[in-house]
């Protein structure tokens, strides 16, 4: 009974000290400590976006070593990977959001963030231009901002491969504001087709779910949308029960190329049961407001152009450069060649530049334009900061220790500093002997409705590739440890929670 009585006594003093400590990280949380300001004196490091690379960079560096200053016209960090839940209510756009201000605001020492956009980088000049593109203007809303180092993590556009009609008539899903806009236009669509008096063809016309693309952005929305429509919308809407199609559009022969063959015919084939049609060798050429124009190629070679009416079109066909990209490729002689992003060095150094890095979609470097290569190399670049920024500092020591040495009173205060200079001078040489970027590649995921997703994941120097509602599970469970905060995982697991138990939700906004 004394073994129960302690064990029961130390039960209760345990979850007593976890409660305070939750409670007071919660605490530290919501009233950080006062951080010292930034300093001017030091080299000034501008970074450029809030996405994937350049969160993962300021999460590890050491703020206190230069004057950071960030910019960008999202102030948030977006967790993409659980983006195309959101464009069906699965998942509210809030709980995949991170202020940066709260993030920054936890840094060792401050770091000053501007909501603009850089629009132009003057690299002889070493100075940024940014505009504040935001609905509200001050007196100043344009200015430039000089830099001694900078970090270029901007990502990507949408790319369209110049196809008339597509900015006009498609949505795309790379932000919060085009999830939203999708998640509107399917009930729009809906509710149309519902409207009174509306004709067969143009009912059928409107609940047609086109999804150009068939890569993992185009895959995860459909599968999100032929759920929304299995567990909810028939519910609510049961007008648009027969009528309701998703169709997705791929060039190639098959979708998800990235992965493995065994992946590629377990995802058609879950498609196919789910009845979402995939239309392979087919090639979209033109975009009007009602129906797409795609070349497909059929068994025989035989190439047929065909019109596909549409209601809601979603254009997911990759990634393409942005202009503040391109213009500073064409500053750069070295960059000539550079057509898919700016060309780095094994140390993420933008070729023919000196103290420009680049991560991320902006940057390339022989992987695949994903997060979890941006992610690696935000992560890569603040440790080497941090490394520069304390060889630096053991350099400023030695000249100073050199001089204690030359001025030295006697030998033995001389033998004191030379020892001290020989200590410094071998970890200064472990330094410098930073490692390049090496990419490791932890596997990639995908879900693909009804409750399956797609794992090609890497095991020791192996790969396991696994289909099904396990997956799923392991899908789940992986983006909700990825999440960037508590706050955010609490947030995803309330909304699966509350989809589950009262479905998605069908107003529109
Ligand atoms: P982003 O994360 O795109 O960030 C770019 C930042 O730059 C943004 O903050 C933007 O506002 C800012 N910016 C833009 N222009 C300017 C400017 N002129 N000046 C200053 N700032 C600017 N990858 C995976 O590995 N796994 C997944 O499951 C996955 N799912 C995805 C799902 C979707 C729907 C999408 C669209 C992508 C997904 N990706 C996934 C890919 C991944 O999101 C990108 O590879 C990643 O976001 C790239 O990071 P980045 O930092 O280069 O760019
Ligand atoms: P993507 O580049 O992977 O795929 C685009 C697809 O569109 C290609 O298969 C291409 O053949 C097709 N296409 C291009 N033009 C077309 C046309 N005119 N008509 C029909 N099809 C056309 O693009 P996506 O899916 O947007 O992904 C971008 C990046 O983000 C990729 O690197 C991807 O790996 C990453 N990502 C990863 C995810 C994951 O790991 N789960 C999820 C989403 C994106």
């Amino acid at each position: 009974f004394r073994v129960l009585r302690w064990t029961w006594r130390l039960t209760w003093v345990s979850a007593l000290a976890g409660l305070a400590y939750v409670g007071y990280g919660i605490y530290e949380t919501r009233n950080p400590s006062d951080q010292p300001p930034p300093d001017p004196s030091k080299k000034t490091l501008v970074v450029l976006g809030t996405g994937w690379g350049s969160v993962s960079l300021l999460k590890k560096l050491d703020t206190e070593n230069y004057n950071v200053i960030v910019v960008s016209p999202r102030n948030y960090f977006l967790f993409t990977p659980l983006l195309p839940s959101c464009t069906v209510g699965t998942i509210e756009h809030r709980s995949i959001m991170e202020p940066i201000r709260n993030f920054l605001r936890h840094k060792k020492a401050a770091v000053k963030y501007y909501e603009a956009e850089a629009t132009k980088i003057d690299y002889e000049k070493r100075v940024v231009y940014v505009n504040d593109e935001s609905p509200i203007k001050g007196d100043v809303s344009q200015t430039e901002i000089p830099f001694d180092m900078l970090v270029v993590g901007v990502g990507a556009e949408n790319a369209t491969f110049g196809i008339p009609g597509v900015r006009e008539h498609g949505l795309f899903l790379k932000e919060v504001g085009d999830a939203q806009a999708i998640r509107n236009r399917i009930m729009d669509c809906c509710e149309t087709a519902t409207f009174k008096d509306q004709s067969e063809e143009e009912r059928k016309r409107l609940l047609h779910m086109v999804v150009v693309g068939g890569g993992p952005t185009g895959v995860e929305f459909a599968g999100e949308l032929q759920d929304f429509f299995h567990s909810d919308l028939k519910k609510w809407i049961p007008e648009i029960q027969e009528k309701f199609h998703v169709t997705l559009v791929e060039a190639l022969p098959n979708v998800l190329p990235m992965f493995s063959k065994q992946l590629i015919d377990y995802t058609e084939k879950t498609f196919k049961e789910e009845t979402i049609d995939i239309r392979t060798k087919t090639m979209v050429k033109n975009v009007t407001d009602k129906y797409i124009e795609a070349e497909s190629t059929g068994p025989d070679g035989k190439k047929q152009l065909e019109r596909i009416p549409y209601g809601l079109l979603v254009w997911a066909t990759g990634n393409a450069l942005r202009p503040l990209v391109k213009d500073l490729i064409n500053q750069i002689p070295a960059q000539k060649d550079s057509r898919r992003g700016l060309a780095v060095n094994e140390y993420l150094v933008v070729k023919g530049t000196e103290n420009v890095w680049a991560v991320g979609d902006c940057a390339v470097a022989n992987y695949a334009p994903t997060a979890q290569v941006a992610a690696q190399e935000g992560a890569f670049l603040a440790r080497m900061f941090n490394q520069m920024a304390k060889s630096q500092e053991i350099e400023a020591k030695l000249i100073e220790l050199s001089e204690v040495q030359e001025k030295a009173p006697n030998a033995e205060a001389r033998n004191k500093a030379f020892d001290e200079i020989k200590d410094l001078q071998k970890r200064l040489r472990r330094m410098r002997g930073v490692n390049p970027f090496e990419y490791s590649h932890q596997g990639s995921l995908a879900y693909i409705g009804s409750e399956k997703a797609v794992a090609d994941i890497s095991w020791f120097s192996g790969n396991i590739a696994s289909g099904g509602t396990i997956t799923y599970f392991f899908w789940r469970s992986a983006y909700l440890s990825m999440c960037f905060s508590t706050r955010n995982r609490i947030l995803v697991l309330m909304d699966w929670v509350k989809a589950k138990v009262f479905g998605r939700d069908v107003s529109r906004v």
